[in-house]
């Protein structure tokens, strides 16, 4: 098996390792399916979030747990009694890694994994750093998902709508589907929300297509993905017009469904507040629900692998 050492950030990774996730991922399965193993017994998994989180903690212990493995977590680590006191992250990574094989971080500042593993004595794996920062494994998790549900990720035409500024999920995805063959990218926001310039300066030094759009109506017939985000009501302050306003015109209802076509998927990293209608979750094309069993399943491969 390929051996990780820390997961920061999805430009790290490159086909062959993606392959052998899916692989290891895809082995996972059949694991969970016997109900799990004993084969990590000796190993503890420190999980320690800055951050609130339901889907990348729960999934990290869970995987953790099906592995045989042991959980030491906190929720809150910022109320951490030496934090307040106001001890370092890189002093409280030192400590931790006296303790776990591995430690699963989110936390509120961009780069604040990078930093973990340059004082880590054990794998640091980004569980999403910062607003704008990355979530590598949500992306491998997505990418996972568009694999399974499609059979190919070459050539697809992906839509990404919502908040494209702040979101660490698509700037993680983008960077990992950018190393695919003749993908081409969509990004559907109003300008003020659209993806950063460091992402259309790595996609343009990589020859790969993309283009900035603000009307969903315009390409939502034409894509294989469609990866909606939540647009966050706190962005918008007291301008509650505006708000609703971009809810709206970025809204996948079951009109939306119709111009989709058969064979394309929608997904979200969740969680999801107005984005998309209750009634398209029973439409065969929504993956959303399935993103989230699929990243039991790659959380455990990277277990399995940083360990
Ligand atoms: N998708 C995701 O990162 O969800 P959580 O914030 O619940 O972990």
């Amino acid at each position: 098996m390929p051996r990780l050492n820390h997961v920061i950030e999805s430009q790290q990774f490159t086909l062959p390792l993606i392959h052998e996730v899916f692989q290891v991922a895809d082995q996972m399965e059949k694991i969970l399916d016997r109900g799990g193993t004993l084969d990590y017994q000796n190993k503890i998994m420190a999980s320690l979030f800055y951050a609130p989180s339901t889907r990348t903690r729960f999934s990290f212990e869970s995987a953790m747990y099906r592995l045989g493995g042991k959980v030491i977590t906190t929720e809150q680590a910022h109320m951490f009694s030496s934090v307040i006191g106001g001890e370092t992250l890189e002093d409280t990574i030192r400590v931790v890694s006296n303790f776990a094989d591995v430690i699963v971080l989110r936390h509120t500042e961009i780069g604040a994994a990078k930093r973990a593993s340059l004082v880590s004595k054990v794998p640091i794996i980004n569980a999403g750093d910062g607003k704008g920062g990355q979530h590598p494994t949500q992306a491998l998790l997505d990418l996972y998902t568009i694999y399974k549900e499609l059979g190919y990720i070459d050539g697809l035409k992906v839509a990404f709508v919502g908040d494209l500024e702040q979101g660490r999920t698509v700037r993680s995805l983008a960077y990992l589907l950018g190393k695919f063959e003749r993908v081409m990218l969509y990004f559907i926001a109003p300008d003020f929300l659209q993806i950063k310039e460091d992402i259309q300066d790595y996609l343009t030094r990589h020859n790969v297509w993309f283009t900035l759009e603000n009307d969903l109506n315009k390409v939502i017939s034409e894509v294989d993905v469609v990866y909606v985000t939540r647009i966050e009501k706190e962005r918008f302050g007291d301008k509650i017009e505006l708000y609703e306003k971009t809810v709206k015109n970025y809204f996948i209802d079951k009109d939306m469904l119709q111009k989709l076509k058969q064979r394309a998927i929608i997904m979200h990293p969740l969680p999801r507040l107005n984005e998309i209608s209750i009634e398209v979750d029973d439409d065969p094309r929504a993956v959303y629900f399935k993103q989230t069993r699929n990243g039991l399943l790659v959380r455990m491969a990277l277990l399995t692998m940083v360990l």
